[in-house]
């Protein structure tokens, strides 16, 4: 695991049978800057979960790219920022995306909103049309102290993803009580949630090397 932005690889196709086998490449994003993240936490469990399945992963935070709020007059006059150029880059360069998000008044904190607003407004990056959200394959997970562990938030990230094309994975992993539910390793301890946290996982790996590769 690293913190360093990818290289954008080549567009791949999928893999043919008897291929040395290439670990599906996935961006891990927490959808919080809060020192002490529940869900920066949980990003860091999946980021290992990823890791320990094979996958080829990149966890980033979005304290790294800071962005203006979206505002199609600044859009007009200075067009997109480079920090979201950047951020497509990144998103366009892998098969799959686990996005561990906070809900705010049980909808999509604003960080993460603005983030995603900004990519889904690229078309063309170095004289390529390109949309970065376009297929890639999204996995979620969320955590709050609360009863519901942020889920209600998921159903609205779910519908905005899918309004930028991105192909969702069903399988999602919440954590309740989330200031008791990480040991001091980081690992979750409640078992019913770590292995919800594994399934989203394999199902993010395996619909990521079906669906995500970029030109798969
Ligand atoms: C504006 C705002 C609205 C919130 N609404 C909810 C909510 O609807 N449900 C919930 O479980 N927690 C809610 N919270 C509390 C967050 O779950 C809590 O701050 C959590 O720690 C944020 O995630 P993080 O630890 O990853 O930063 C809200 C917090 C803020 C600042």
């Amino acid at each position: 695991m690293d913190i360093t932005p990818p290289e954008a690889h080549p567009r791949r196709r999928p893999q043919q049978l008897g291929e040395p086998i290439v670990a599906s490449k996935i961006l891990v994003l927490p959808g919080s800057l809060r020192n002490g993240s529940f869900n920066v936490a949980l990003a860091a469990a999946a980021a290992l979960e990823l890791a320990q399945l094979g996958a080829d992963v990149t966890r980033i935070s979005l304290a790294d790219y800071p962005l203006p709020i979206m505002d199609q007059n600044l859009e007009a006059l200075e067009g997109i920022p480079e920090n979201a150029m950047v951020l497509g880059r990144m998103i366009a360069a892998q098969d799959g995306i686990f996005i561990a998000s906070p809900e705010y008044n049980s909808s999509i904190p604003p960080l993460l909103k603005n983030a995603i607003d900004w990519v889904s407004r690229i078309r063309v990056d170095e004289g390529r049309e390109t949309r970065p959200w376009q297929g890639r394959v999204v996995a979620f997970g969320s955590a709050s102290d609360g009863r519901f562990g942020a889920a209600r938030g998921l159903y609205h990230l779910r519908s905005v993803m899918m309004a930028v094309g991105a192909e969702i994975v069903t399988d999602q992993c919440s954590v309740s009580g989330a200031s008791h539910a990480f040991d001091a390793e980081g690992r979750l301890t409640d078992e019913r949630v770590r292995t919800a946290l594994t399934s989203t996982c394999r199902s993010l790996i395996r619909h990521a090397a079906a669906f995500g590769r970029p030109g798969g």
